[in-house]
């Protein structure tokens, strides 16, 4: 039907749809908004930015009243977007149509009174909300919608997923479950605006932006929030220097290396978080990482927080993910869920170790749709050439240059289902030679290792890297060992069992998609070698036990 209406008109008609639903909608929208321009991330940061420095986080009462509440907060400005949730305790985002509101808030807001402790006076726009009078009563406030900040359980996906009716929706559902909301985005630059109050103080031309899986598409529910702090905004706007005669510069502090720079600022940056953010506790500096960070919790907003600086690398690995994720929607599906699939099966972990981390999930995920017949996603030697001179990008001597121009991007006409892509994944990667290949996206095509190493992933700008190089022999053994199992277990449960028929009411059948979440058989084993030994008929008789016995515990 979208290809009856005018492109003109039809391009009008998506601007309007939110970036959110942009990335949920089929593969024919896609490639007709390529051709009208895509919203690229800097865009979106931008725009997400914005909305972020006009709003406010407002701690209430559970029972506060939203009427009033609301009735109260407009005497300061037009409300442009409001929403409440729950993190330990209420609280309430409110943005405001202009950011002169934001400063007649402020200016009306009440220091509070305390008498036996002391108080940090450091304003910022995390406030509370008071009510002298009585407090409203609980059936007031019942019609208050709270936004969740975090996924739905495991079990309970696996029940949804179970009420689907193919694995193509399965795949789809799970998506939808998992992904960020669009309030959730929101709070997550909210929190990156709050913070950069506090860098404002010492550098006022600074930017704190998310990166990682907070905007490059992949992001689920509950996932920490990665921040970075922008100094070039400093060195951009640097006065011309006259050719001759006289002029001024800033006398300025040196240190012998970048690194010692970043690691001072990060230092003390994470003491004022630490003694002056309100909301942010166990401050923890890891300055001594390869990528020196600040790690926090933000309280109100229940994000884990790792600031970083001067890590243009990682900024611009999540531009690349993005612009994966936005070019074909079974990109972003697939990858939501294998890391689903990972993280039930603890091929992932939120503990750092020898595991395959997210990142690299995502570039294996990637690396196999750059390996289909015919690829989905072209291969980023291929982006680079399509690269014009704005788009010219070198990071300490890495060339991290790839086109940013969506529409000059062709992709070829790849039909494959979701669920024929989520086998193949399986089987793609259950029989890949680990030993002798390293998996590589900027040419699309396996390499011989570079290094011993068992799992080795190029890291895609700094290419004598190696992405997983903390995986270890066993951790990768587990993860073929579970491609193997999830290959099989998927061929064995492709169809929904009928509705209606034997079960009891109630009852659901976990298939498809569903069965690849439960406990594995297989998770537990230390090498494939040892699975080779037990006969296939006992692991198939053992999985179906286990299938039955879950599904008694989930009815
Ligand atoms: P989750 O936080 O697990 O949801 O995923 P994430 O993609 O945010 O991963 P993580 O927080 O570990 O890292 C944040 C970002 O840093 C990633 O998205 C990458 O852009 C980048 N990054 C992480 N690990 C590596 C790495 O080993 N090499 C490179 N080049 N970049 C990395
Ligand atoms: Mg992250």
């Amino acid at each position: 039907r979208l290809h009856t209406i005018g492109r003109g008109s039809l391009a009008k008609c998506l601007q309007k749809v939110d970036t959110f639903l942009h990335r949920n909608i089929g593969t024919n929208v896609v490639a007709v908004q390529e051709k009208n321009g895509f919203k690229s991330l800097y865009a979106v940061q931008a725009e997400r930015q914005e909305q972020a420095e006009k709003s406010v986080l407002i701690s209430c009462h559970s029972r506060t009243n939203e009427q009033k509440f609301l009735k109260y907060i407009a005497n300061y400005g037009d409300i442009q977007k409001y929403f409440f949730y729950e993190s330990y305790g209420m609280y309430a985002v409110v943005e405001f149509a202009n950011q002169e509101s934001v400063a007649s808030l402020l200016e009306g807001t009440a220091i509070p009174s305390i008498s036996h402790e002391s108080l940090v006076p450091f304003k910022s726009r995390l406030l509370s909300m008071r009510n002298l009078d009585a407090v409203d009563l609980p059936n007031q406030s019942s019609g208050k919608k709270r936004q969740a900040q975090t996924s739905i359980p495991i079990n309970e996906l696996i029940q949804r997923l179970s009420k689907e009716e193919s694995i193509d929706q399965q795949i789809t559902s799970l998506t939808e479950a998992y992904q960020l909301t669009e309030e959730n985005c929101r709070l997550r630059f909210l929190v990156c605006s709050l913070l950069k109050d506090i860098a404002a103080a010492f550098f006022p031309e600074c930017t704190i932006m998310p990166f990682g899986s907070s905007v490059n598409g992949f992001g689920k529910l509950g996932c920490d929030l990665d921040m970075f702090l922008d100094l070039d905004g400093i060195s951009g706007k640097n006065a011309t220097m006259p050719k001759s005669g006289l002029f001024l510069e800033y006398q300025m502090k040196r240190a012998n290396l970048e690194r010692i720079v970043t690691q001072n600022i990060l230092s003390v940056i994470g003491e004022c978080v630490d003694q002056f953010g309100p909301g942010c506790v166990g401050v923890q500096k890891i300055l001594n990482a390869r990528c020196p960070l600040v790690r926090f919790v933000h309280q109100p907003s229940g994000f884990q927080c790792d600031l970083t600086a001067n890590n243009r690398v990682a900024m611009k690995s999540t531009e690349l993910l993005y612009l994966y994720g936005e070019l074909d929607p079974r990109v972003r599906h697939l990858v939501f869920t294998v890391r689903c699939w990972a993280r039930a099966h603890s091929i992932t972990s939120s503990i750092p170790g020898a595991w395959i981390s997210n990142f690299s999930l995502t570039v294996m995920v990637l690396f196999f749709l750059q390996r289909r017949s015919p690829p989905i996603i072209p291969t980023l030697d291929h982006l680079r050439d399509l690269a014009g001179p704005e788009d010219k990008c070198v990071i300490e001597d890495n060339d991290c240059t790839f086109v940013s121009d969506f529409s000059k991007i062709q992709l070829e006409s790849n039909t494959e289902t979701l669920e024929q892509l989520l086998c193949e994944f399986f089987e793609f990667y259950s029989s890949f030679s680990f030993r002798t290949l390293s998996i590589n996206i900027r040419k699309g095509k396996e390499q011989n290792k570079p290094e011993v190493a068992p799992l080795h992933i190029q890291n895609p700008f700094e290419t004598t890297l190696n992405v997983s190089k903390n995986v270890n022999a066993s951790q990768l053994d587990r993860f073929v060992a579970l491609c193997q199992e999830s290959s099989w277990l998927i061929q064995q449960n492709k169809t929904a069992p009928s509705r209606g028929g034997t079960k009891a009411k109630g009852a659901i059948t976990p298939w498809g998609v569903s069965t690849l979440l439960l406990p594995s058989q297989v998770a537990g084993i230390k090498s494939r070698k040892r699975r080779k030994f037990e006969p296939a008929s006992e692991r198939i008789k053992s999985l179906l036990e286990s299938l039955k016995n879950i599904n008694k515990e989930l009815n």
